[in-house]
């Protein structure tokens, strides 16, 4: 690990490669989504560790509602378990946040979200952000309707102001996208706020992304900045 390193503020984590990883051993797609939500446990914690200030996991998509009921039904389970834990694992070191749109989840899961969120409002070490029924063109709609509720002059609209209306709003434009298993692509995630990240894309299929892939990534976005930073 290079000690010099430049860190970015703001990594984006696309969790992409649970059904693969559970297909390879002859198991249940839902059984890479236990393993891929363990990762994500080890990854929060790792990311914490190492003095990003901001952290945002794609966990389910608004297209990822496509997919077989039981699956879809798993996933939402796997989310109510983490925030049955989620208040224990935040200490008073970090801020959960979430971003999607919560209209479709369960009354349960939102008032979950709701009080894991009120609850680690005033943490600071690191923000830790979950994208759950998140697109990036939903929230650019999502937050076009609020403007136009408002009643906004279109000449007043600038892009600050926009980013106000996002459900990241405060939070720094992601620096670093990392995506795991192979794929090389956005996918809807963080389409607005990743207009100047450096992208990095991963072979290792995300229940296997530790530490090691955590810190090669870094590494990777650290060389890039050098190479571009200065005069
Ligand atoms: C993508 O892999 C993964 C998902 C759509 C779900 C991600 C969910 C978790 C990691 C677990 C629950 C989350 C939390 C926050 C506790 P894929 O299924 O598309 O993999 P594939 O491309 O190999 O089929």
């Amino acid at each position: 690990m290079d000690k010099n390193r430049i860190l970015p503020k703001h990594i984006g984590i696309i969790m992409d490669g649970n059904g693969r990883w559970a297909k390879k051993r002859l198991l249940p797609r839902t059984a890479g989504h236990v393993q891929g939500a363990k990762a994500f446990r080890k990854c929060a914690r790792l990311c914490a560790n190492k003095g990003i200030e901001c952290v945002t996991f794609y966990a389910f998509s608004t297209e990822n509602w496509k997919r077989p009921k039981d699956e879809v039904n798993s996933i939402m389970k796997l989310f109510g378990e983490y925030l049955d834990d989620a208040l224990e694992t935040a200490g008073d070191e970090i801020s959960i946040r979430f971003i999607g749109d919560p209209g479709p989840l369960s009354d349960e899961l939102k008032e979950k979200l709701r009080y894991v969120t009120e609850q680690t409002a005033k943490n600071t070490r690191m923000i830790l952000c979950i994208a759950i029924n998140y697109g990036g063109r939903d929230d650019i709609v999502r937050a076009a309707r609020k403007i136009a509720a408002q009643g906004t002059a279109p000449a007043d609209i600038t892009e600050d102001s926009f980013s106000q209306e996002l459900d990241t709003a405060g939070l720094p434009d992601v620096d670093l996208i990392i995506r795991p298993s192979g794929e090389q692509r956005l996918s809807n995630f963080l389409i607005w706020q990743a207009a100047y990240a450096e992208y990095v894309f991963m072979d290792v299929l995300w229940p296997d992304f530790g530490e090691k892939e955590l810190d090669a990534a870094l590494d990777e976005y650290s060389r890039r900045n050098r190479r571009f930073g200065g005069v």
